[in-house]
């Protein structure tokens, strides 16, 4: 049975010294894509990881590598996230004056080109893109850090753009990424969005990595 959702569990909240294994538990227990968040201490206060652990990933896991940058000038790296092995590439269109020229490039280097919000940013910022992006990510918590609590407010702005892509008809995918659990998945589900990130209820869940996707698939499915 097709399903219509992608579940993209997010390496942040992964044991780096197990990175491997943590990788091939989350694919046998069937996550769609492997998340990467990329932060430089700029964007947001944290940092974390560069092109060197895309390009682990990209050796260690069959799966489609969903690169999240959240960093200035992402404009400045997209070609050494695309040679380390990024299936799609997303930036913020807080993170500088030329979103175009960025989604554009993303596709010419043979990558997914994806936009992002943070929580402050208005639905409408998107809105001049969608026909540009694979993908739209609607971010439901401030970009920085794993664990955080999920922003309800947020899902107006799913129900916006699920609307605009739909009556465009345009097959973009519609990604949430913080605070998803079993909770709060079913709810941006029902908003519109179709790609859920996972950093804590995936590899920190009590029951591994296969005990997080499956409770959120079964959460997603019910
Ligand atoms: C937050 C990152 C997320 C984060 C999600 O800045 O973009 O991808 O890892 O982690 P959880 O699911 O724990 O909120
Ligand atoms: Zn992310």
């Amino acid at each position: 049975m097709a399903l219509d959702f992608l579940l993209a569990p997010s390496i942040l909240s992964a044991d780096f010294a197990r990175l491997g294994l943590e990788l091939a538990a989350a694919e046998q227990s069937g996550a769609d894509w492997i998340h990467v968040d990329v932060m430089d201490g700029h964007f947001v206060p944290n940092l974390t990881m560069g092109p060197g652990i895309v390009e682990a990933c990209k050796r260690a896991s069959a799966l489609f590598l969903d690169v999240h940058l959240m960093v200035e000038a992402p404009e400045r790296h997209i070609e050494a996230f695309a040679a380390a092995g990024a299936g799609g590439l997303t930036v913020h269109t807080e993170a500088g004056p030329n979103l175009h020229r960025t989604l554009q490039a993303i596709r010419a280097l043979g990558c997914r080109a994806g936009v992002a919000i943070n929580p402050g940013t208005p639905a409408e910022a998107v809105q001049p893109v969608l026909s540009l992006v694979d993908l739209v990510l609607v971010m439901t918590v401030n970009p920085g850090y794993s664990g955080q609590a999920f922003l309800p407010e947020t899902l107006n702005k799913v129900r916006q753009i699920r609307k605009w892509l739909d009556a465009a008809g345009l097959p973009a995918h519609l990604q949430v990424d913080g605070g998803i659990d079993a909770e709060t998945a079913p709810q941006a589900h029902a908003a519109g969005a179709d790609v859920f990130v996972a950093g804590n209820a995936v590899f920190k869940h009590p029951g591994g990595a296969a005990g997080g996707l499956k409770a959120l698939r079964a959460a997603l499915t019910a």
